[in-house]
């Protein structure tokens, strides 16, 4: 049989890794999928740029469109990123009746509702498995390997750049720009870096697992979103004395009130295997009620681990091109008509435990009115230490852990305690999570 013909949509860090990969394991990749899977047309802004692939074989324009209007191609794939350009070539590509793999978070997250709704009524696959956490298969693990399962939350560390800053922050004392701009040079971070450190494509990959964990459309507006570039090398360290490591979290949880959906810093127990995977890796835990905890570990970012997953989702579409649509794996795991509207939750409704860190003048009785105000607010403490002063200063850290507490009334605590003639500057807070089976 005929191979099946690919347009490439982007020769940048995936685009090129993909290329590579598929040349690389060419026969392997053909016995699994049943039919030879070639790149015939590839688009990109600068034909004249250095390759890090072999684009030999390939007809090379700057015209996306071209490729996806090409009559002779089955399956596009999208690597360009941002979500204007790519979701209206995507879309055509829908309406032109052929299959799209996409690693293209952004765009998922945000229009991936009318994305899958297109292709449904086109019969059409949309495979987006490199767009969470690179290389690691966490979509078909929720959605084919979990599918026994009632999901409870999940937990992951899911942006491969944040995680290699803040591992090099710790392990080395690097500085922050500098970590930032290596993770550049290696491709790991996006086009807009901001969306790295700010937890935006934290957020965009939290919306989908939430989507195929719990069954509900798209939500990427209602992601609770906290980045990285707050966190100092004192918290870190305060955090380590204390037995927890500082983490980027993805989090989300079913609860009777509704979904959490938040992004932030996070303190875990430094017993947990999550908060021991450092680097580019990325983690994913999930609790299904039948399997219970179950963690998922691999490269996060990177033109091949990404290119991994691509060239799986090509397989996937490639099996598939003879079955019937009706019985396809549904894009958010759940049949399109049997989404759940399940509220996401505000951020003050929430509930989870804290660590604080205040800065306060070294005299009686303050620590005293910190632990009233907490007292009040009904938020019980779990460990307390303060350091000696500050160089050359009056002034201390406290640093406090507290148990769980709705977020709200850490709020109000937390206004409370800055109100204080004694405190000095904002009060650094950074969610904690225990990560446990319960
Ligand atoms: P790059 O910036 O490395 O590559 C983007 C490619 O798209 C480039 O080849 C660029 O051309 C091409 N391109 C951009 N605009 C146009 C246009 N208007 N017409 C034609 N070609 C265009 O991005 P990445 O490979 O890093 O990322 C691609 C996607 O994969 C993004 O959605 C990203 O979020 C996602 N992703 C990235 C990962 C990574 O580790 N990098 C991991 C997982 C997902 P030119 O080269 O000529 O400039
Ligand atoms: N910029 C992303 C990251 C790429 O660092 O995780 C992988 O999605």
């Amino acid at each position: 049989m005929d191979a099946v013909k690919v347009g490439l949509l982007g020769l940048g860090t995936v685009g090129c890794g993909t290329v590579t990969v598929l040349a690389r394991n060419g026969e392997e990749i053909t016995r699994r999928a049943g039919r030879g899977i070639r790149i015939v047309q590839a688009a990109a802004r600068d034909l004249d740029k250095p390759r890090i692939c072999e684009t030999t074989g390939i007809e090379l324009t700057t015209d996306p469109f071209a490729v996806v209007n090409n009559p002779d191609i089955d399956i596009v794939v999208e690597l360009i990123g941002g979500d204007g350009l790519a979701r209206d070539l995507v879309m055509q590509a829908i309406d032109q009746g052929k299959h799209v793999v996409t690693a293209n978070k952004a765009l998922i997250a945000k229009h991936g509702n009318a994305i899958f709704a297109a292709a449904q009524e086109k019969g059409v696959m949309v495979a987006f498995e490199a767009a969470v956490a690179g290389g690691i298969p966490i979509i078909k693990a929720i959605r084919e390997g979990l599918a026994g399962n009632r999901i409870e939350w999940l937990a992951g560390i899911i942006n491969g750049t944040g995680n290699f800053i803040l591992t090099e922050m710790r392990d080395k004392g690097r500085d922050f720009a500098d970590v930032l701009k290596e993770a550049q040079e290696l491709g790991y971070a996006e086009a807009d870096p901001t969306f790295d450190v700010e937890g935006i494509d934290a957020a965009h990959k939290l919306t989908i697992l939430a989507s195929i964990a719990f069954g509900i459309p798209l939500q990427f507006e209602a992601t609770y979103t906290e980045g990285i570039s707050n966190i100092t090398r004192e918290d870190v360290a305060y955090a380590e004395e204390l037995g927890y490591r500082i983490k980027h979290l993805g989090l989300t949880r079913r609860t009777d009130a509704g979904v959490e959906l938040r992004v932030h810093p996070t303190l875990i127990p430094e017993r947990r295997l999550i908060a021991n995977v450092d680097g580019v890796m990325n983690a994913v835990l999930v609790m299904g009620d039948a399997v219970g905890p179950t963690l998922y570990y691999g490269a996060g970012a990177g033109a091949e681990p990404t290119a991994s997953a691509v060239v799986a989702d090509l397989v996937d579409v490639v099996r598939v091109l003879t079955s019937d649509p009706e019985n396809r794996v549904p894009h958010l795991a759940f049949q399109a008509d049997a989404l759940s509207d399940l509220p996401i939750l505000e951020m003050d409704q929430v509930e989870t435990a804290y660590y604080l860190r205040m800065l306060a003048e070294d005299r009686p009785g303050v620590l005293a009115e910190v632990t009233r105000i907490l007292g009040d607010a009904g938020i019980s403490i779990e460990a307390i230490i303060q350091k000696e002063p500050r160089p050359g200063t009056d002034k201390v850290d406290i640093i406090l852990l507290t148990h769980r507490v709705r977020e709200a009334s850490m709020n109000d605590a937390i206004a409370a305690i800055e109100n204080l003639a004694a405190i000095h500057d904002k009060v650094v807070r950074i969610r904690m999570e225990t990560l446990g089976a319960d």
